[in-house]
């Protein structure tokens, strides 16, 4: 489906691109011939993560920014625009989160993730959306969100399941606003894919990762490949008429709460296929 050239002639910026599955997506995204920006505030990790991506033959430059600033946002963007040349696609991908009782949270704790996955979304959003507007080109912005951004939000994440839901509103919203002038908004919500990032602030112990796997039908966690290959499609022309989009990559994670999924932890589906079998013959 996919070749050196799907995505040639794209500069696409990454926010956090710097690790984990934003420097997935970028590897993918250079393999397809884009040109690569990326972003974050730990400037070691992008001068390592720009050796990694310049492997694959494109251009790629690093910007060491606080997404949660909107004028740093803006600098960067119009220097981005003055080294490309233009930029065509921004993945709002930084994010920050941590594991908290929702009673214990300061008002500090709740702004920081606010301010990083909210704000910082917008920031760059509302700078690229102006710049193409005002430019009149097309262009692409992917978001990515969670599972718990759509109908649930989650427990002991409640300034992460805020800022996501946000960004998934600023999703939908944009994408019928700014239709009109041919820019694409869409979101991805990933289950758990193993990211330093997540692991090390998500899962205090093997026990909580273990426990957690037994929620995904699928069996296993997901593979950065899997989720940059859907990152590649959404920004591509393969997908012109896809906007206002969120999809889900989760293993079948999200399906966990259908009112009798539970039965299958409490017996072997072999004995649960006896008892309906007996529920049956009772009849
Ligand atoms: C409670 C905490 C806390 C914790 C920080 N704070 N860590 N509160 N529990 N574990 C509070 C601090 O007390 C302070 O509030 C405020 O947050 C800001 O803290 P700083 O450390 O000064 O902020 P900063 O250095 O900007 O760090 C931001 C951060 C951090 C969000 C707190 O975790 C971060 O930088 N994260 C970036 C990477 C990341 O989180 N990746 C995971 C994304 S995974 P006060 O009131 O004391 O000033 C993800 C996917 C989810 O989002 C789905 C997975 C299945």
């Amino acid at each position: 489906m996919f070749n050196k050239d799907t995505l040639k002639n794209e500069v696409i910026l990454i926010t956090g691109g710097g690790s984990g599955l934003g420097l997935s997506m970028a590897k993918k995204f250079a393999e397809l011939g884009a040109d690569i920006a990326i972003c974050g505030r730990t400037e070691k990790k992008l001068i390592t993560a720009t050796e990694t991506l310049k492997e694959f033959g494109t251009e790629v430059r690093w910007y060491s920014v606080d997404v949660r600033e909107y004028d740093s946002t803006g600098n960067m963007i119009n220097q981005i625009i003055k080294d490309f040349g233009k930029l065509t696609g921004l993945v709002n991908n930084a994010a920050g989160n941590f594991l908290s009782a929702s009673e214990d949270l300061t008002p500090g704790g709740f702004k920081a993730v606010v301010d990083i996955v909210l704000h910082g979304s917008f920031n760059c959003t509302h700078h690229f959306g102006n710049y193409l507007i005002k430019k009149k080109e097309k262009g692409n912005i992917l978001n990515i969100v969670t599972t718990y951004a759509e109908d649930a939000g989650s427990a002991f994440v409640l300034p992460s399941a805020c800022s996501k839901a946000g960004v998934l509103a600023m999703t939908r919203s944009l994408a019928y606003e700014w239709g009109t002038y041919g820019i694409r908004l869409n979101a991805i919500a990933p289950g758990p894919f193993p990211t330093e990032g997540a692991w090390t602030r998500l899962f205090p112990t093997r026990k909580f990762e273990k426990k957690y796997l037994e929620k995904i039908p699928a069996g296993r966690y997901g593979e950065h490949e899997e989720l940059a290959n859907l990152a590649a499609f959404l920004l591509s022309d393969m997908a012109p008429y896809i906007t206002g989009e969120c999809v889900t990559i989760d293993g079948g994670e999200k399906l966990s709460g259908g009112q009798f999924n539970f039965i299958d932890s409490i017996m072997s589906r072999g004995k649960l296929k006896m008892a309906f079998k007996m529920l049956r013959m009772k009849k």
